[in-house]
C-alpha cells in the first residue's frame, strides 16, 4: 500500500477532421441554421472542434489518448492493474467503453470501468483512481476522458452545436511514496438535472425520448462560475494550501468566459489558466486531460508544478482535485 498516488505519464488525440467556426457555420448554413466564427469566438472562446469519423468510437479515442501516457510513463500495458474511462458516450448501452478500449490495449484481467459524470467525469475518475491506489487494490491505472459529442449533437440548435467536440485525454497514475494527489472534493446535486441533459434512453428495441443534448446555458453558466470557486477552495483547505500555491489551474474547457471568471475569483492571473479551449471546443470529460497533456507536451507544465483541475457539468456535477505533478 502507498501512502499517494502520482500522475507519470499523460497523452491525447483529437481525431484528424478539423472544422474551423467558419467550416461548420458554412455546413449549418446549407440546412438553414445561421452563426458565425465572431458569435462564437466571442461568447465562448472556441475556433475549431474535431468531430471524429463514423467508424471511430469512444474506445478508439481513448485507447489512442492512452498508448501516449503509457509512452510518456515508460509504462507497459502489461503492467497496467486498472483502467477508469469518464465518458458519457460510451461505445455500446453495454459493457463499459473501459472494457472495449482494454481490449484494444491488449490487457486483460485487471479491473475495468466507465464513470459518468458528464463534464466533471475525469476528475471523478482520478478521485476514484486515487482512492484505489491509496487503499492497494491498484498500483498502476489508466485514467481516460474520451468523448464523441459529435453523435449526441442537435445540429438543428445553434446554442449547443457549435460548443462540442470529440477527442480523448489519459494519464498513468502511480502508487508513490511522494505526492502526488493532494487534495481531491466531488459534488453533485440532481435537482438541475434538466439544465444540462440528452433525456431520450433505449427502450424496446428502440431510442424513447430526445436522445440530443438540451442545455439551458445561461442557468449552466451562473451555476458553473459559483460551484467551481467553492470546489477550488475546498480541495485547498483539504490540502492545506492557498490561491498563491497554484501554478497552473487547468478548469474543463467549456467556455473562456467561465475560466477567466474562475481564475480571477482566486485570484490568479490570467497568465497561470491552461487554454485548450479554442482548439477542440467542449470536449466533456476529455477536456481536462487534454488540456493539462497539451501544456505538458509543450513545456508550460513543467515536473514539480503544482495543478488544481477542475470539472463542472450535467447532473449537475462538480469537483476538483489538486496535485503535484
Ligand atoms: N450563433 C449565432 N447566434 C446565436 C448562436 C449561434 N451559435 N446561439 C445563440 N445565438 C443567439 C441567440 O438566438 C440570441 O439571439 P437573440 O438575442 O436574438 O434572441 C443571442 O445569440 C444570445 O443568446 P444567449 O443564449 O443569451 O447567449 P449567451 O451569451 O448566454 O451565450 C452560451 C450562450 C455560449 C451557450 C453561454 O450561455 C454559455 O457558455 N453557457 C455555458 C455553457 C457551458 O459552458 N456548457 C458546458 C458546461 S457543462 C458541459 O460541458 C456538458
Amino acid at each position: 500500500m502507498s501512502p499517494y498516488s502520482r500522475i507519470t505519464g499523460t497523452g491525447s488525440y483529437l481525431p484528424p477532421r478539423r472544422l474551423s467556426n467558419a467550416d461548420l457555420a458554412a455546413e449549418l448554413a446549407t440546412q438553414g441554421v445561421e452563426t458565425s466564427d465572431e458569435w462564437i469566438v466571442e461568447r465562448t472562446g472556441i475556433r475549431a472542434r474535431h468531430f471524429a469519423a463514423p467508424e471511430v468510437c469512444t474506445s478508439d479515442l481513448g485507447a489512442a489518448a492512452a498508448r501516449k501516457a503509457m509512452e510518456a510513463a515508460g509504462v507497459l500495458p502489461s503492467e497496467i492493474d486498472l483502467i477508469i474511462v469518464a465518458t458519457s458516450t460510451p461505445d455500446m448501452v453495454f459493457p463499459s467503453a473501459a472494457c472495449i478500449l482494454q481490449h484494444k490495449l491488449g490487457i486483460a484481467g485487471c479491473a475495468a470501468f466507465d464513470v459518468q459524470a458528464v463534464c466533471s467525469g475525469f476528475v471523478y475518475a482520478l478521485t476514484v483512481a486515487d482512492a484505489l491506489i491509496k487503499t492497494g487494490s491498484a498500483t498502476k491505472a489508466l485514467v481516460i476522458g474520451a468523448e464523441v459529442f459529435s453523435r449526441i449533437l442537435d445540429f438543428k440548435d445553434r446554442t449547443t452545436c457549435v460548443l462540442f467536440g470529440d477527442g480523448a485525454g489519459a494519464v498513468v497514475l502511480e502508487a508513490s511514496e511522494t505526492p502526488g494527489i493532494l487534495a481531491t472534493d466531488l459534488h453533485a446535486d440532481g435537482k438541475y438535472v434538466g439544465i444540462l441533459c440528452v433525456p431520450g434512453t433505449v427502450s424496446g428495441g428502440q431510442v424513447l425520448g430526445d436522445p440530443l443534448l438540451k442545455m439551458d446555458g445561461q442557468a449552466v453558466f451562473k451555476l458553473a462560475v459559483g460551484v467551481l470557486e467553492d470546489a477550488a477552495r475546498a480541495t485547498l483547505a483539504k490540502a492545506g494550501k492557498t490561491d498563491a500555491d497554484i501554478d497552473w489551474l487547468i478548469p474543463h474547457q467549456a467556455n473562456i468566459r467561465i475560466m477567466q471568471s474562475t481564475a480571477k475569483k482566486l485570484k490568479l492571473p490570467l497568465s497561470k489558466l491552461i487554454v485548450t479551449v479554442d482548439q477542440h471546443g467542449n470536449t466533456s470529460a476529455a477536456s481536462i486531460p487534454l488540456a493539462l497533456d497539451t501544456a505538458v507536451r509543450n513545456g508550460t507544465i513543467q515536473k514539480g508544478d503544482t495543478l488544481m483541475l477542475e470539472g463542472v457539468g450535467g447532473g449537475f456535477t462538480w469537483g476538483a482535485v489538486l496535485l503535484n505533478l
